[in-house]
Formats: structure tokens, sequence, C-alpha cells
């Protein structure tokens, strides 16, 4: 079926670049640069920038950012690391390949980690806090790094779903030991395949990410340690490197766009919405998703499903601990904002080339469903 209002446009994105896409891609294959070339160590070089941070390494994907994160930091076999059921699979599933345990803690109002949760989570064998900045909104760094600090706990950042967003003006990936990125297409930085990165400002962590992401290989052919093929592709370089150049507008464009969702869904007393740009004090966020609460979530899904709206549940509609195949459901009793919100959640279209009439026709539709 053809939507009127995609849940993601890529042919509109691509059309917008396509031309300078084509040209970067054909100089790079054609002077014979494809692993681990300038391409790659430029993009790290203009990312760690963009970050805040002293270094950055591509990987394969966020996945593999993350899981080479905490080995870099330390974190392995034994140890307990505390993070939220509302993620991608993907932050616990890191935690695990890094052979620590994922320790759930509840979420707050606006869907991130519920700092009054976490310090109750903490057990003598809690080596680490990943907080995940869902949606493009950080978690409130202040707290959380002052509870790492008091309990001598490292911070590695899902930061995933943050490029770009910040919290008194430091960026995302800027707080931790480590933080990790997804340049999956869908992203507000996205590639057309697979990609991720690792930024850090701690020398020694970032050489073992470095080694860590391709075999372990030293200059002088020696093997550091058993490491991982996790490689960025400079493919994935150039094309990402080209996007940084635009990326600023494009955080613009999001945040004018959740303003408008803000505006033209104010009072709709069913819903609740996300922090709007013009309200947020502290965070600068950037909307990677617009995630709302609603009555009757089942019901308007279908009503905007009909009128041509592509709507999509957060993680399929099931937290990470809901998965019964990964042994997590023991968590439940502790995570009830958790278990009260999923049945509640949609994720409305947001991406750069949504037009103006677009976010207008979604928000007549919402107000439609509930005669308002
Ligand atoms: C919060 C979060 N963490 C981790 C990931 C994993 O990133 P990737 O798909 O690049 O492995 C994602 C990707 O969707 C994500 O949204």
């Amino acid at each position: 079926m053809a939507y009127k209002v995609p849940f993601i446009d890529y042919p509109a994105h691509y059309g917008q670049h396509r031309q300078e896409l084509l040209d970067r891609i054909d100089r790079m294959l054609s002077a014979g640069d494809v692993m681990l070339r300038g391409q790659l160590r430029d993009f790290e070089a203009h990312y760690a920038a963009f970050v805040g941070a002293a270094h950055c390494y591509g990987v394969g994907n966020g996945t593999d950012g993350l899981q080479l994160a905490l080995l870099a930091a330390g974190i392995g076999t034994g140890d307990e690391v505390i993070t939220v059921s509302h993620t991608m699979v993907a932050t616990a599933a890191a935690i695990h390949h890094a052979g620590a345990t994922p320790v759930l803690v509840d979420i707050a109002g606006d869907h991130l980690m519920d700092m009054d949760r976490v310090e109750e989570a903490i057990t003598p064998r809690t080596k680490a806090i990943m907080p995940v900045h869902l949606n493009g909104r950080l978690c409130d760094m202040d707290r959380l790094m002052g509870i790492a600090e008091k309990h001598r706990l490292l911070v590695v950042e899902d930061a995933a779903q943050a490029v770009g967003a910040s919290f008194n003006a430091t960026k995302a990936g800027a707080f931790g030991i480590a933080g990790a990125f997804s340049f999956y297409p869908a992203k507000i930085l996205g590639t057309y395949g697979d990609a991720g990165a690792v930024v850090t400002s701690d020398p020694e962590v970032a050489e073992r990410v470095r080694l860590l992401r391709n075999h372990g290989r030293t200059e002088t052919n020696d093997v550091a340690f058993w490491s991982f093929n996790s490689r960025m592709d400079n493919l994935h370089a150039v094309i990402l490197d080209m996007k940084l150049q635009w990326l600023p507008d494009w955080l613009l464009r999001r945040r004018e766009i959740a303003q408008q969702y803000q505006e033209m869904l104010a009072g709709v007393s069913e819903l609740v919405l996300p922090p709007a740009p013009a309200e947020e004090g502290v965070h600068h966020d950037v909307f990677q998703n617009y995630e709302v609460e609603a009555e009757d979530r089942d019901g308007l899904v279908d009503h905007l499903r009909n009128a041509g709206i592509e709507i999509m549940l957060p993680w399929g509609g099931k937290a990470v601990h809901q998965f019964a195949n990964l042994g997590l459901g023991h968590f439940a009793d502790r995570l009830p904002a958790t278990e009260r919100l999923f049945p509640r959640l949609l994720l409305l279209p947001m991406y750069c080339e949504l037009a103006d009439g677009q976010v207008e026709y979604v928000a007549k539709a919402v107000r439609g469903f509930y005669g308002s």
C-alpha cells in the first residue's frame, strides 16, 4: 500500500543529495579506497569534533559499538550493567555479549531512565550504567553522573538515537567513559546500510576500541587480544561525512516538526505528547522519533493507517523484558511504569522530508479520531 504519509521516506531523502553522493562514491572507488582509509579517518575526526570527544572510531553498527565500548571500558563476565527495558533489544544484547548481565530499571514521565530507581538496582556486582538517550532526548545526565560518581560506576552511553542532542550544552556521547551511535538508514544521521561509531575522550579506551574493531591487529602485525571484525566501511564513512554537513539543518527541521505537532495536538486530552522544543530547559532534543502516549492506542493506530498514515509501535510493541526468550521477564515487577506505558505508545511519522501539509494531515487525523 502506498501511504499518503509513510513512516520514513528513503527515496525523498536520497533524491535530495543523489548526485553529490554518486560523485563522492565514484571518486572513492576510482581511487581504490575501500577499507580503513582516509575517508574513514576524515569522518571519525569530524564526528569526534561534532560530539566534543577526543576520539571516534567507526564500527560495523551501533550494537557492536555498545559492546566494544563496554569491553574497552573493562566490563565483562560477572559484571552487572544497569539500563532500561524501553530500548531496542540491542542495548541489552550488547551487555549480554560483553559477558555481563543487564539489570533493568523503570522509566520516568519522559520515557527515559527514572533516576529515582537507579540506586536501588546497584549491587556489589554493578560495574556500569548504560543510559539510553531515547527518541533524541538525553537522560538527566546531572543526576546520572552524580550517582555514577558516588558509587564509582562507569557510564557507557547508548546514544544510538541521540545524534546531536545535548543536555546542559554537552552532547550525547560526551558524558560517559564512552558512547556509541548508530548510523542505521532510519537514524537522524543514517547511511545506506549498517554502521556505527564509538566516541570517547579516554585515550586507553580509544586505543582498545580501535584494536577491538579490527581483530586486535597492531601496526607491527601482532594481535593484541581476542577481538572482532567490526570495521566501518569506507563507503559508509564517505556517505556519513557528506551528510554531516547538512546535519544541523536536519536537526532544526526535526525540532520544527515537533513544535508543529505540539501546537496542532495541544489540548487533545487523550494524548500525552513529548516535551516540546520550546519548553525543554536544559535539554536540547532532536526527535529521532515522535513518541506519544494515547488512549485507545490500537483504535488510533487503525484509524491513522486507514487514513494512509504509516504508524510504528516502539520495538514492535514490546519492551525488552517482554521478549520471553531472553529470560528477563523477572524484571516485570520492578518496571510498573514501563508495563503501564507500553500498551499506550505509538510513533508518529518524523523525518526532515515531511512537508508541513503532511504534518497537518497527521495531526488532523489524530484529532479526528478523538472527535476534537
Ligand atoms: C536505542 C538503540 N540502541 C541500539 C541500537 C542499535 O543500533 P544498530 O541497529 O546500528 O546496531 C539502536 C538502533 O536502532 C537503538 O535505537
